[in-house]
């Protein structure tokens, strides 16, 4: 008797116990729905938020997140006369009159010991290809390595000033030391300029650089960079485009370089007097026959166009052809009819030349030039002025003529995506 009573009690507790934590459970999921709401209600005003206030600034203390910093090499003799190259990144112009280049340096640096009794230095200049020398003689000191000895690089005595310059290197700057600063951490040197000299090659017909040409080292964040593509003109934040004023458009980032050159292709048919080069349009070349064909038959022929005469003979005669009078250089693109196929198949070298055509488009763009397709196939006149003018075998069809140079600037990329184009199933 005495045992079913304590049994009843035992159950009487655990069903007390059940019925407690039964609410305790509808409480807390009642809690947790209502926290979700308040969360999704916030998330969603801090949407709203964000899309008043376009720009997040978020503070992250003193660093030094200013871009883009240069990588330049500094050379500098030491007190035996041992040339030594250190890389700078706290460095640039100063002034304009003297024309003065200020370069930070460390006291435990071996440049800085070196600058400072030699009172000359010279800035050089790396293109992105120079990065690993930039790269090693910012890890070593010249007291324990002879940095020129090393990497193979070769010092040349400055012309003018008592310190060495790096031949291989495409700028290079002679300076003398007028003054210096004790600013904390570094020591800043200011140079005077006293000679700059540049490798011809990446000079513009005007005898200044070609930034694209040059494709200096950019250094960030512990990393190196090349430059990207040329953007718009010093002044371009005046003008009015389209009837609208400038607004510089950060939407146009791209995840990546060959996105960046797809969206950045235009149509250029405003070109400079700048020339060409062999190795330019041998670039285009290797991106054409770069391009997928169909049982990779690779039906084509391309001819390249640089005399001035047959440029201008083309030019009057194909008539949507007319900047060829400006070009430096066109690309014929040609289907070989005895590369393309049996009779069914035949149709797919129109196919394959189009994606060679677009290939050479994109690396044109990639690389600073400027280009255009023009129609020759499949209007029996145009074709037939291209056939006659370069003097095609039977076998060629030209499917068109791409006439290439620097862009002015004028043409500008058109945005063409429309989601109504596109049916998702
Ligand atoms: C990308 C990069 C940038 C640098 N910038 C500087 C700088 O601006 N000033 C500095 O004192 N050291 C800088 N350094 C470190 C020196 O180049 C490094 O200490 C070098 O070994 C000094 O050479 P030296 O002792 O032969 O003069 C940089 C290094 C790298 C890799």
């Amino acid at each position: 008797m005495q045992k079913s009573k304590f049994l009843n009690i035992v159950l009487a507790i655990a069903v007390l116990v059940l019925v407690i934590q039964l609410q305790n459970k509808n409480n807390s999921s009642d809690k947790s729905e209502s926290t979700q709401t308040s969360v999704a209600e916030d998330s969603l005003s801090i949407k709203s938020d964000s899309a008043m206030i376009p720009f997040k600034k978020k503070s992250i203390g003193v660093r030094s997140e200013v871009y883009p910093k240069p990588a330049f090499v500094i050379g500098s003799y030491d007190e035996d006369g041992t040339p030594n190259i250190m890389t700078a990144a706290w460095a640039g112009i100063c002034n304009s009159d003297p024309l003065s280049i200020a370069v930070s340096m460390r006291p435990a640096t071996y440049s800085y010991e070196n600058v400072t009794k030699s009172k000359s230095f010279t800035v050089n200049v790396p293109s992105s290809e120079m990065a690993r020398y930039v790269d090693y003689a910012g890890r070593f000191s010249g007291r324990d390595v002879n940095k020129f000895e090393e990497t193979g690089l070769t010092p040349v005595k400055g012309e003018f000033v008592n310190a060495p310059y790096v031949k291989e290197f495409p700028i290079v700057i002679e300076c003398e030391l007028r003054e210096y600063h004790d600013l904390g951490s570094h020591r800043q040197f200011i140079g005077k300029v006293i000679d700059v000299k540049v490798d011809e090659a990446i000079l513009n017909a005007e005898g200044r650089v070609d930034v694209n040409l040059l494709n200096p080292l950019i250094y960030g964040g512990g990393r190196y960079y090349e430059t990207g593509p040329f953007i718009a003109k010093t002044g371009e934040s005046l003008n009015e485009i389209d009837g609208e004023p400038f607004v510089p458009d950060y939407s146009r980032k791209y995840a990546n370089k060959a996105l960046e050159v797809i969206h950045n292709r235009k149509s250029v048919r405003h070109f400079t007097d700048q020339p060409v080069s062999k190795n330019q349009l041998e670039t285009l070349l290797r991106a054409g026959m770069a391009a997928p064909t169909a049982v990779n038959r690779q039906p084509w022929a391309f001819y390249v166009v640089t005399e001035r005469e047959t440029l201008d003979a083309l030019g009057e005669q194909l008539p949507y052809a007319k900047m060829l009078f400006q070009a430096k250089a066109a690309i014929v693109v040609c289907g070989d009819m005895e590369k393309a196929g049996n009779l069914k198949d035949k149709g797919y070298w129109v196919q394959d030349c189009s994606a060679a055509s677009e290939n050479i488009l994109l690396a044109a763009e990639s690389i600073g030039l400027g280009a255009v397709w023009t129609a020759a196939y499949p209007y029996d006149d145009r074709t037939k002025v291209v056939i006659d003018e370069l003097g095609l075998p039977e076998k060629h069809v030209p499917l068109n003529v791409i006439p290439i140079g620097y862009p002015t600037g004028e043409d500008k990329p058109k945005d063409k995506w429309k989601p109504g184009n596109i049916y998702w199933r």
